[in-house]
């Protein structure tokens, strides 16, 4: 380890045309020739700056050190920029590297090879297959009495209608292989701690009531409650194809009035007790499927008031086990979906679970009259041969969305309109099916504390990942990720399990995230930083303010929401960026203050492009707008800058949820305060700029230099 600090300047092949350089007695320079692909020993403890080409791509070249990037190819030479200019950013980065603590390299060690899935419908199974033939310890649970998921109340598949045990059926019968898996039904998880590679979690598993079972079904005979599930009648004893191969009380409706126990030649027991367990995993996989929006909700449709309106589950299941026989179908599209009024969002596979069930009706009646009524037909890919398909089997399509469905002489009747006639029709059916959108299991993912998108898990929680560098060891699968037919589930499920393969091989993931850090001396325990966390990182404990290593994603803004400066990011500690500021800033600059993941990227690309700007501008790189200091900007201020500017993610689009938006609401306060103080509150402004927006950042920056 060498105490001064090292300057690697690097001529990018002879493109940067520096003179030498001298910054000090702190500091050792080297010239380089080519950084990118020439490394020098560099020992992890070194202080370094590097001044080169982009930090983002540096930073891939270099992960294993500390080191202050500066880009003097893009910010200088591209642009032909003067050497004093490379001269001052340089030395500005020497002097944040001079007063920043290092970013410490965390070390989680995946203590458990173990996996727990929770789900137990297609995409669980398929996961826990996986891992198990990996060699992956699994334990499997589903929170209803069999395996199956949704897929075992199905009675077919679209596109060709296979009935559902020819997938679901195979699926079970590799579980049977499996040496290392544990299948626990009934059970649901209810509490989980730890991290990555070592969580602890508490799991309840509810009494089945059947303890031995010879599958005789006497005690369906005689069991006095019938239970409609989902279309289909059923007792409140009951049996599934899938596994365990063995008859369950469903004890949500039975009465306890013991006529099975008393004809049970094996042994049922209705006062069994719950058990609750705890089990140690390196990786959870969620795979907890769909449910169906609820469609009483739609009121004008009628569902839960007007008999013969269905949904699509309940209609299939009513066809197939041959209590319907529909001679006059109205199936209606987007029941609830794409309406901000219910679901907002579009759910992809309804569309398709439409057309299987008019394709049901016609392979079952073929004389049967089908209407579909939809706005839209989203038959995506090649699954549009079953849309033609139906067309020419005499289904008719109509583009519309109803308003309403009432009972009329015994029939039911869809008010609808057609666009293309431009018509108000009144179809006369007896059965309306209405497909209707779906939303996520919640429960599990708030109880895993993973961060939703509206309904569905936010697109890196699907990856299991906390961020782009630091895997979190909870993946999701199948249609817990979004809706998704079972070709999907299945591909999906195979990527998700090897996503916690990957992670279970491993003996421990390094990182160097920056965390925030609190000073207890400092902290005055206001608790302004828990609520502005976006990943609930922060809480207290003993009294104390904690941040949770392993939900921490490095993006600042709790820094600069304390008062007392007491929470502080590594690698970006308010001295350090104070000095940066104090050594960079001349009277006349144009501070730039850019979010490292849109408007730094959209100033590296006005010199790709070859758009230059005033050479007064001096480009400072952050983790996110929300981490910019105010008390930073006014120094720049006080130093003489004509303006600063803060460039970050456009709203919705910030890397860490809000912190534009936080930024935002410090921009106003600043220029409200500026103007109390007479001075022209345009010195500061803050602007969202695409990493591509080159001409947006010139236009801006001309605009401030005025
Ligand atoms: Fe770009 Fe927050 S990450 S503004």
């Amino acid at each position: 380890m060498n105490n001064k600090i090292r300057v690697l300047i690097c001529n990018c092949h002879g493109s940067v045309k520096l003179p030498k350089l001298e910054f000090g007695p702190d500091t050792i320079v080297e010239q380089h020739d080519n950084l990118c692909n020439v490394k020098p020993k560099i020992s992890a403890e070194d202080k370094v700056v590097i001044a080169g080409c982009s930090p983002n791509l540096l930073e891939g070249i270099y992960p294993e050190i500390n080191a202050e990037f500066v880009n003097i190819f893009e910010h200088i030479a591209l642009i032909g920029h003067p050497a004093e200019k490379a001269n001052a950013l340089i030395a500005a980065a020497i002097e944040k590297a001079k007063h920043t603590e290092p970013i410490k390299k965390k070390t989680f060690e995946i203590k458990h090879k173990k996996a727990l899935v929770v789900g137990g419908g297609i995409a669980g199974i398929e996961v826990a297959f996986q891992l198990s033939k990996n060699g992956v310890d699994v334990t499997l649970i589903e929170k209803k009495p069999f395996l199956g998921g949704t897929v075992a109340k199905l009675d077919r598949l679209y596109p060709e209608g296979t009935p559902y045990s020819h997938t679901l059926m195979p699926l079970i019968s590799n579980l049977g292989s499996c040496k290392k898996l544990e299948r626990l039904v009934n059970t649901t998880l209810t509490e989980v701690s730890g991290r990555p590679g070592d969580y602890r979690v508490a799991l309840k598993t509810v009494p089945r009531g059947v303890v031995e079972c010879i599958n005789c079904g006497k005690c369906i005979d005689v069991c006095p409650v019938e239970v409609d599930d989902d279309g289909k009648k059923r007792k409140a004893i009951y049996y599934l194809p899938t596994y365990p191969d063995s008859y369950a009380i469903d004890f949500d409706t039975c009465t306890k009035c013991g006529e099975c126990v008393k004809i049970c030649p094996g042994k049922i027991d209705l006062n069994e007790k719950i058990n609750e367990t705890e089990i140690n995993v390196g990786a959870i996989v969620v795979a907890t499927g769909l449910n169906w929006y609820d469609v009483k909700k739609v009121e004008e449709y009628g569902y839960g008031r007007l008999e013969g309106v269905m949904k699509t589950l309940e209609f299939e299941r009513a066809v197939a086990s041959g209590t319907l026989h529909p001679k006059k179908v109205a199936v209606i599209y987007c029941a609830g979906s794409r309406d901000t009024n219910h679901l907002p969002y579009c759910s992809k596979i309804c569309c398709l679970l439409g057309l299987k069930e008019a394709k049901l009706v016609k392979d079952r009646f073929p004389e049967a009259e089908v209407y579909v009524i939809a706005m839209d037909m989203r038959s995506y890919g090649t699954f549009e041969y079953l849309y033609n398909k139906l067309r020419d089997r005499g289904v008719s399509f109509v583009k519309g969305k109803p308003s309403e469905i009432l009972k009329r002489n015994g029939s039911l009747v869809v008010r609808t309109e057609d666009l293309y006639t431009n018509e108000l029709l009144e179809i006369d059916v007896d059965s309306v099916v209405l497909s209707s959108g779906f939303i996520a299991d919640t429960e599990t993912f708030s109880k895993l504390n993973i961060k939703l998108d509206g309904d569905f898990p936010v697109l890196f929680e699907n990856a299991g990942l906390g961020s782009h560098e630091l895997p979190r060891g909870i993946f999701t699968a199948g249609a817990a990720t979004f809706p998704s037919g079972v070709a999907e589930t299945l591909i999906d499920a195979r990527k998700a399990s090897s996503s916690a393969l990957n992670l279970l091989r491993e003996d421990r993931i390094e990182t160097r995230l920056p965390q925030a850090k609190v000073d207890e001396e400092q902290c005055s325990l206001c608790r302004m930083c828990i609520g502005t966390c976006p990943y609930k990182a922060i809480s207290i404990v003993d009294d104390k303010i904690k941040i949770n290593e392993e939900l921490c994603m490095g993006c600042g803004i709790c820094s600069v929401t304390c008062p007392s400066y007491a929470s502080q990011l590594e690698g970006w500690n308010h001295r350090g960026l104070y000095e940066q500021i104090r050594a960079l800033v001349d009277k006349g600059d144009l501070l730039a203050i850019m979010c490292r993941w849109s408007a730094y990227n959209a100033t590296e690309r006005a010199a790709q492009d070859r758009l230059s700007y005033g050479e007064n501008v001096k480009i400072m790189r952050v983790p996110c707008t929300g981490a910019v200091d105010p008390s930073h900007v006014m120094l720049a201020l006080n130093k003489g800058a004509r303006g600063v500017l803060i460039g970050g993610c456009y709203p919705d689009a910030c890397h860490y949820a809000r912190g534009n938006f936080r930024a935002k609401a410090r921009e106003s306060i600043l220029r409200m305060n500026l103007e109390l103080m007479g001075m022209d509150k345009n010195r500061v402004r803050l602007e969202w700029i695409g990493k591509d927006e080159a001409q947006k950042f010139i236009k801006i920056v001309e605009e401030m230099n005025k």
